[in-house]
């Protein structure tokens, strides 16, 4: 089982950014986590700031890995072509936010990828990434 984890925008700042938010932990660290964690898969990481960096991962992604957890961050709420980029491919794609998202500002309530995704996490931390590899695993 290939996976792929596409973090977007600002999550390269984990660990330093809005920690109260988003924890501690620097992804790099939790990522290295994940793969002692999940020794059976074959777990790969793609972090952007860019959106087209962040639809080619996603194109690619179709023929080389069987499931895609997908961190789109702020483009989440205002990316069409994260949204058509999703239903361009077969391979299918986990929404997960480390936040809850309905919690916070009003315009963070409205995802505009998750229609095209099988299924969203958000809200429980970076546990929300090792849920996903679970479901893809079980299934
Ligand atoms: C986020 C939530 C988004 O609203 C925000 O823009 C992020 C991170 C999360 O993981 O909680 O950058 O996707």
């Amino acid at each position: 089982m290939r996976i792929i984890i596409i973090n977007g925008p600002n999550l390269n700042l984990l660990g330093k950014r809005e920690p109260e938010i988003y924890g501690a932990a620097s992804f790099e660290e939790y990522f290295k986590e994940l793969k002692k964690l999940n020794q059976g898969l074959e777990l790969s990481y793609f972090q952007s700031n860019i959106e087209g960096e962040l639809v080619e991962a996603i194109q690619n992604a179709d023929d080389n890995f069987d499931g895609i957890i997908l961190n789109a961050a702020a483009y989440t709420h205002t990316s069409v072509a994260l949204h058509d980029a999703i239903g361009a491919i077969g391979t299918p794609v986990i929404e997960v936010h480390i936040s809850n998202i309905y919690k916070r500002e009003e315009f963070r309530h409205k995802s505009i990828i998750s229609s095209k995704c099988i299924g969203l996490i958000a809200g429980l931390g970076l546990r929300g990434y090792q849920l996903a590899i679970d479901y893809f695993n079980q299934n």
